[in-house]
């Protein structure tokens, strides 16, 4: 096929009216008159050690003060950095050991999202909190494809609010398929992160959660691209590779550039696509990424191309001098494993229902001690999430789960979107829809499931599977939310019943104990 017949996608795919712009509490981007700042490409993050088969790393969560307007610094909390996070690089079968320092006042969580690694303790959810001061050790090996994945905190019910301090990394897995296709990848260069954020700046330029709070999700006007307000990106290669992530607690993100310009998307969530997709536009729900290549082959010095986010610029891409590049991306990219459902399975159906405080996943709130599902490790299994919003356009729920990366298989039996067939850990679900998906786990483990807008998360819209191994029982200890609680009271030099956490209000008003 040729370049110019080629299929060139124009919309966003999604539903319209139930775009998170119709909301009620909807905060709209306003571009913040700051001058101009270079965009801060989180640094990779150096190995303590390598060796042929083994890489040792440290991440220590922290906080510290960020200058991102001109003023006072914000109090911001990062990974090894003040805000959001270096960079690790995990290569596809070495075996990778972390040692998790919590520095922070309180307690947290180190999430893998989108890696397959072994749930509750190693993926870093609500099970596995580490204690101001507190040091841990992981280990895992990964057995899975070249992809942009996220590190991010998640202690119950407080994802959200740590989220929004900055605890969330970029972190990029690669293999020797990834390693053959002529993409950029000279990381900072023409192979650029891209966390989008949003926040509020209150008085000497700080962030309040709490005065922000909306159970629907927490947004602000200003974008954060990298942690960076108003950021442009000086352009040095023909051709730029972006792994943007949706790393904002509600946001949804409708990115296009300025002229229309036509880019290629590579990779969804979970990897690379068995094939390119053309786009003009991309919508991302909270936690997808997506890999695109931009060509600016049509730009000269001096030229500005910006990225937009409906009508806001986000990203100002100054176009430097450039070699020419000719590598033409193929049709085809990677063989993308589909293995046949296992025989006699009944279909897994999940429901994500209300809006506020009423958010519920089949028709619960989430608890910490409580085993929702199980599926057997190895088995292949048909999953329907619905969405049953009804309410004035209802709103779009992007479907997260840990310890496995999926594929779309149907929307309402519908073919899924052009560029979501490929591996997806996260999966934007409309209004009432049903979304099938193929659901496999690799390891044993306990594994939550849940809306990623992080306050309905954080508000119940979450449940919990075992994968086991029926030759090999395990019991877990399952954290609760007593002890986490009394821990976060102690921590502030608080009663417990002083105590306030995003996700608490959204049980106290729907009258269920946490
Ligand atoms: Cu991004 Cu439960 O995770
Ligand atoms: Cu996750
Ligand atoms: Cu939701």
């Amino acid at each position: 096929m040729s370049e110019e017949t080629e299929k060139v996608y124009t919309d966003y795919f999604f539903d319209e009216p139930a775009y998170n712009t119709h909301d009620g509490g909807y905060v709209p981007l306003e571009r913040m008159k700051v001058p101009e700042q270079r965009l801060n490409v989180p640094p990779l993050l150096e190995p303590d050690r390598e060796t042929e088969t083994d890489i040792y790393y440290t991440l220590v969560a922290q906080a510290g003060e960020t200058q991102l307007l001109p003023g006072l610094p914000t109090k911001t909390w990062g990974y090894n950095t003040s805000l959001l996070g270096k960079t690790p690089v995990f290569k596809k079968g070495k075996h990778i050991h972390i040692t998790l320092k919590n520095e922070l006042p309180e307690l947290t969580t180190f999430h893998w999202h989108g890696l397959n690694v072994s749930g509750p303790i190693v993926d870093g959810g609500c099970h596995a909190p580490i204690y101001p001061g507190e040091t841990k050790q992981i280990d895992f090996t990964l057995d899975q494809p070249a992809a942009t994945t996220w590190l991010h905190a998640h202690p119950c019910p407080s994802t959200a609010e740590q989220v929004w301090h900055g605890l969330a990394a970029m972190t990029i897995i690669q293999d020797d398929v990834e390693a053959k296709l002529p993409f950029p990848r000279h990381y900072g260069v023409d192979d650029i992160p891209l966390v989008l954020q949003d926040r509020r700046f209150h008085e000497n330029n700080q962030w309040d959660y709490r005065a922000d709070y909306d159970p629907d999700g927490v947004q602000g006007p200003t974008a954060l691209i990298d942690g960076t307000v108003n950021p442009y990106f000086d352009v040095t290669t023909q051709k730029v590779r972006l792994r943007i992530l949706d790393g904002a607690n509600r946001r949804e993100w409708r990115l296009h550039f300025s002229d229309d310009l036509t880019f290629t998307q590579i990779a969804s969530d979970g990897g690379i696509l068995p094939a390119p997709v053309k786009l003009t536009k991309l919508m991302l729900t909270c936690a997808e990424r997506a890999e695109i290549i931009v060509d600016f082959g049509n730009y000269h010095n001096g030229d500005v191309v910006t990225l937009y986010s409906d009508d806001v610029p986000i990203v100002h891409f100054r176009i430097g001098d450039y070699q020419p590049d000719h590598t033409v991306i193929p049709d085809h990219l990677v063989d993308i494993p589909n293995p046949e459902p296992t025989p006699n399975l009944p279909i897994k159906k999940v429901v994500m229902s209300g809006m506020d405080e009423e958010v519920m996943l089949d028709g619960k709130k989430f608890d910490m001690q409580r085993i929702d599902a199980k599926q057997k490790v190895g088995d292949v299994a048909i999953w329907d999430i619905t969405n049953t919003n009804d309410m004035t356009g209802g709103m779009v729920h992007p479907f997260h789960m840990h310890g496995c990366q999926f594929l779309v298989l149907s929307r309402n039996g519908h073919e899924p979107y052009p560029n979501e067939h490929g591996f997806k850990d996260t999966v934007g679900v409309n209004p009432g829809e049903t979304v099938r998906i193929k659901v496999w786990f690799n390891l044993p483990g306990v594994y939550m499931y849940h809306c990623h807008i992080i306050e309905h998360e954080d508000g119940g819209m979450m449940a919990q599977i075992e994968a086991f191994d029926p030759d090999h029982p395990k019991t877990y200890d399952l954290m609760d939310m007593d002890t986490l609680a009394k821990a976060f009271a102690k921590e502030r030099g608080i009663d417990v019943k002083d105590l306030w956490m995003a996700g608490m209000d959204s049980y106290e008003k729907m009258g269920m104990k946490m």
